[in-house]
């Protein structure tokens, strides 16, 4: 706890961002990840090689083999990023984050092709912030309902394949239970409006990324089911419709499982796992 308080520190982010949960969230990922290497590595694996189709489906297009530039967007700890092969394969690799971890930044130093770029995805983030701090003085005020700023990106016009890689359920989620913290029961804002800002930021991301002129390849758990200790389902929760993945117009690359916190991690009594799906869009 103490190492992860400190390691916090050195992470230039703005304040809001850190008030808001992010960076706890990125720094818990990767010490979750080193105490449960073994159980991830089947998601990390499957992961990878959706990556790799992905990429094999791009450069076939290409006359070279050689890909432009790759967009990766969430890629924080890269755990679930095959980057030696993608360095390889694209002249440009552009890492999208709302910060980058120094030590990860050190790390990719050897690779002179990789290029870091700051951005909130879903361009709201700073406006959320201030509508739950409005909310705890009891002033109401509306929630954002702006599109992703993302003019940086868009100026690039040789991005031959975006990834969005474990990203798109962390998008509401993170928000949401920063509300849950700071608000709790006597919340002003109706549930309602969480649930639509929540759609909201869902439906921005997948339409972004829609309309970009390039490849897509999306990673997300869509659905969260917790075992009793005899691996009986208890319960299943969607987090995202499927459907409106393929109401966006991207088609189903294959689907795993993600024993994302097996027994003893949370709870001796129940184990938590998700269902992830890999989605491709070609132009
Ligand atoms: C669960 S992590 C992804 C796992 C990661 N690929 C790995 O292997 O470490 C989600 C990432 O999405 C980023 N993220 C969440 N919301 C974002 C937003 N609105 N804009 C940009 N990045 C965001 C987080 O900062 C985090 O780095």
């Amino acid at each position: 706890m103490l190492l992860e308080a400190l390691k916090s520190l050195i992470v230039p982010t703005p304040r809001f961002l850190r008030t808001m949960g992010y960076l706890s969230e990125v720094i818990a990922i990767e010490s979750r990840y080193h105490r449960r290497k073994k159980d991830w590595h089947p998601h990390i694996e499957a992961c990878h090689k959706a990556i790799l189709r992905a990429v094999d489906r791009t450069l076939q297009k290409t006359p070279d083999g050689k890909g432009r530039k790759i967009v990766i967007l969430g890629g924080a700890l890269l755990y679930d990023i095959p980057l030696d092969r993608l360095t390889e394969a694209f002249e440009d690799v552009i890492l999208v984050d709302l910060f980058h971890l120094p030590w990860i930044m050190r790390k990719l130093r050897c690779y002179d092709n990789v290029r870091f770029m700051m951005a909130d995805l879903t361009g709201c983030l700073q406006d959320y912030h201030h509508v739950i701090h409005a909310a705890r003085l009891g002033e109401h005020i509306a929630m954002p309902q702006k599109k992703p700023q993302l003019s940086l990106l868009e100026d690039q016009n040789e991005v031959d394949l975006i990834l969005s890689v474990n990203l798109l359920s962390q998008l509401p989620a993170v928000p949401l239970s920063y509300a849950e913290r700071k608000l709790g029961e006597k919340s002003i804002i109706p549930e309602d409006d969480f649930d639509a800002f929540a759609d909201h930021l869902l439906n921005t991301h997948l339409e972004w990324l829609a309309g970009q002129k390039a490849d897509i390849c999306l990673i997300s758990d869509l659905e969260k089911i917790h075992y009793d200790r005899e691996g009986k389902a208890l319960t299943r929760e969607i987090m995202i419709e499927d459907r409106l993945l393929y109401q966006h117009g991207f088609q189903l690359d294959s689907e795993w499982f993600w024993d994302i916190a097996p027994l003893g991690e949370v709870s001796r009594k129940f184990s938590q796992s998700r269902k992830v799906v890999s989605v491709q869009k070609t132009i």
